[in-house]
């Protein structure tokens, strides 16, 4: 059944191209929404402009790198030319690596915040001026490694940490707009065959294998859940059983957290 929040929404979804953002733009097209696609390939774009509009969607594609600012402002001004309004941006343009901090170029560092930090400054802030008008929500993507920092991770989950205190002070200096603003803590969710992640040198490989006793979430059932966060109005979205229990254990147990960190680290490096 139709989601009737969603009817004639304008949405941008940066990086939409695939994974988790396409599904969240076809989720939406679905529920009668104006998506706002985007992504740096021109050619994974259009993959996506044309498997959505096959579902009798009808998007915008917009291929631009949403860590540079002009590009950032310039996605947010195309939507407005097109539709006149912005009910809803989802931060979801992410990277990930993977490296003992000891191993990692500094580079490392630099290429994950840009996207995953300034990708996300960059779109939000000319957006806030539109999204106040809608009283409309910004959503943003965060993992349950920003929730705790993880062996092999510490870039990754540092940028996914700086979201929560953008969202706190954003929550809190819009409390007169109205605006809706979500966090997401996504947990171990399938990936798109074609994902790489970044090195400890700075170059891109294939996700490595996940412990296997823990069954990763499907793209819809992730996109349907962001839907949820935003048709209640939610600030916080924790995805997963792990996440959940992680929630309740790093609060009350954190050392407990971590010595099954431990465990699990030298069975991967087994
Ligand atoms: N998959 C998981 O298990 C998982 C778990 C927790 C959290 N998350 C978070 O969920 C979000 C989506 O993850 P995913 O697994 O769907 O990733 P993905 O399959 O690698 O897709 C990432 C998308 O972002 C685009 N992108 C990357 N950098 C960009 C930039 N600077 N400017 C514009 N577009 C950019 C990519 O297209 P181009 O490369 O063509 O630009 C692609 O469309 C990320 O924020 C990630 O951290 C994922």
């Amino acid at each position: 059944m139709k989601d009737k929040t969603f009817q004639d929404k304008v949405a941008i979804i940066t990086g939409s191209s695939r994974g988790i953002g396409k599904a969240i733009a076809v989720e939406l097209v679905r529920n009668g929404a104006f998506v706002v696609l985007n992504g740096r390939n021109q050619k994974r774009l259009t993959q996506a402009e044309n498997e959505i509009n096959a579902l009798g969607g009808k998007v915008l594609a917009v291929c631009c790198d949403v860590s540079i600012p002009t590009q950032a402002k310039n996605l947010v001004n195309k939507t407005i030319e097109t539709y006149g309004k912005l009910d809803i941006l989802i931060n979801n343009a992410g990277v990930s690596m993977y490296g003992d901090f000891s191993d990692l170029k500094p580079e490392v560092f630099k290429t994950i915040f840009e996207t995953n930090v300034f990708g996300v400054v960059n779109p939000t802030i000319p957006a806030l001026s539109h999204i106040r008008k809608s009283h409309g929500s910004i959503v943003f993507i965060s993992s349950l490694a920003g929730t705790r920092g993880l062996p092999g991770h510490s870039a990754y989950c540092s940028s996914k940490m700086a979201l929560r205190a953008i969202t706190e002070s954003i929550r809190v200096e819009e409390i007169k707009s109205k605006i809706h603003v979500g966090l997401i803590f996504v947990g171990f969710t399938e990936n798109d065959p074609e994902k790489k992640t970044i090195a400890a040198d700075g170059s891109l490989i294939a996700i490595k294998n996940r412990p296997n006793f823990i069954k990763a979430q499907t793209l819809s059932s992730v996109a349907k859940a962001i839907l949820k966060n935003i048709r209640k109005r939610k600030f916080r979205t924790t995805l997963t059983g792990v996440g959940k229990l992680n929630a309740v254990m790093q609060a009350i147990m954190p050392g407990v957290v971590e010595k099954i960190l431990i465990f699990s680290m030298k069975r991967m490096k087994k």
